[in-house]
């Protein structure tokens, strides 16, 4: 055996050396690759999401995938008042996020504007104390849209190996970023259909309120479509459409004269032509508001059409009557039967079933009536 040349050991130490570099920094590279690559799906996911729960999710599912930590979770301050609205960790260790401690560091966050770590929580002087009741020993804390409505902290707890990098803040902002907008829009958008909703709900009460014969009606006629709609197994859209067509399928009696609407006899020729235009003119109150077409406004003009072609204001015929029409002439023919009116006390429900089963095919839709009598007749 030879023995080894001097500046051959020197070489192989280099090349030890270089190889030990070379494997760290591939290491380091596919460290970094596949955080870039979560962050890329992240923010595909997160592409068209306008739900504030599943942008929240989303969040906290790819927080977890990048942070060797034991939790996280997400705080938003409504109206002043700190919610968790998401965890992701061991069943039962999201508890600490309902306490003040978790609200306390939410706010220090927002207040701060930007991320920090406390590696030493348990000997913190202010929340020591409840760190340690919660086992909670450190935390890296990150703002979600410190400067816009949903306001938020994102936390993550008990790092893995002992303590938060700032490698950790940095993801974690990173994450905070991305999914703070998409929390604000879907924040916005909610807000925004909510608006939408009581605007609505406020003008059905309204028309409604023009008799006290009608009080209630229009959100009865509501509740018995939405139960016949589930009944047939609508989608939730269509059910979200059958429930505004049902709130405002009579807003056109806004042009009706209370003096009709409220008269306890038998109405006029005269009267009752103006009566029967409510349909066209509820029509036209909601034609050029662009979310109301198609379904919604179809429950509005021919919710009064009876498939024998008796009924107006078109005298349209079977199929020939949209389907929200004549969905919503069962739920308001039955509401219309069991109402007080001022020359008759409203009949009971089996009564109304009945009539109901005798006018299938003639005044409402065969089908549609017998669905709905089995329905309410379980109720
Ligand atoms: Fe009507
Ligand atoms: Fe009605």
């Amino acid at each position: 055996m030879s023995e080894t040349n001097p500046e051959n050991a020197l070489l192989i130490d280099e090349l030890k050396k270089v190889r030990l570099e070379a494997q760290k920094l591939s290491s380091a590279l596919a460290d970094a690759w596949e955080e870039l690559t979560l962050l890329y799906e992240l923010a595909e996911q997160m592409r068209g999401v306008l739900d504030v729960d599943q942008a929240i999710e989303l969040a906290l599912v790819h927080a977890m995938d990048i942070l060797s930590a034991e939790g996280c979770g997400i705080l938003l301050k409504t109206e002043g008042d700190w919610e968790l609205h998401g965890a992701n960790c061991p069943k039962g260790r999201e508890e600490w996020l309902y306490s003040d401690l978790a609200k306390s560091l939410a706010e220090e966050t927002l207040r701060r504007r930007r991320g920090f770590i406390f590696n030493e929580l348990v000997h913190h002087s202010h929340w020591g104390e409840m760190a340690r009741i919660f086992n909670v020993f450190n935390i890296a804390s990150v703002p979600i849209n410190p400067g816009g409505h949903a306001q938020g902290s994102l936390i993550a707890w008990n790092q893995n190996q002992g303590e938060f990098t700032s490698r950790d803040l940095k993801l974690l902002s990173t994450i905070a970023a991305q999914t703070g907008g998409v929390i604000e829009s879907a924040f916005l958008y909610q807000r925004l259909q909510q608006t939408f909703r009581g605007t609505i709900r406020a003008m059905a009460v309204a028309v409604d309120a023009k008799s006290p014969w009608t009080a209630g009606h229009s959100i009865r006629v509501t509740r018995y479509a939405v139960d016949l709609a589930n009944n047939i197994g609508l989608s939730e859209s269509e059910i979200e459409k059958v429930e505004i067509s049902g709130l405002l399928h009579d807003i056109g009696k806004i042009g009706v004269p209370d003096s009709t609407l409220n008269k306890p006899d038998k109405l006029t020729d005269e009267e009752w032509q103006i009566m029967k235009q409510h349909p066209v003119i509820g029509y036209e109150m909601l034609k050029d508001i662009w979310q109301f077409r198609g379904d919604i406004l179809d429950g509005v003009l021919y919710h009064h059409e009876r498939v024998d072609g008796k009924g107006y204001p078109f005298g349209l015929k079977g199929d020939e009557i949209p389907f929200m029409g004549r969905l919503l002439a069962v739920a308001d023919g039955f509401d219309a039967m069991t109402s007080d009116r001022p020359y008759r006390p409203g009949m009971p429900k089996e009564r109304a079933l009945q009539i109901l089963m005798e006018g299938a095919g003639t005044q409402w839709d065969k089908d549609l009536v017998k669905i709905f009598a089995e329905s309410q007749k379980s109720k």
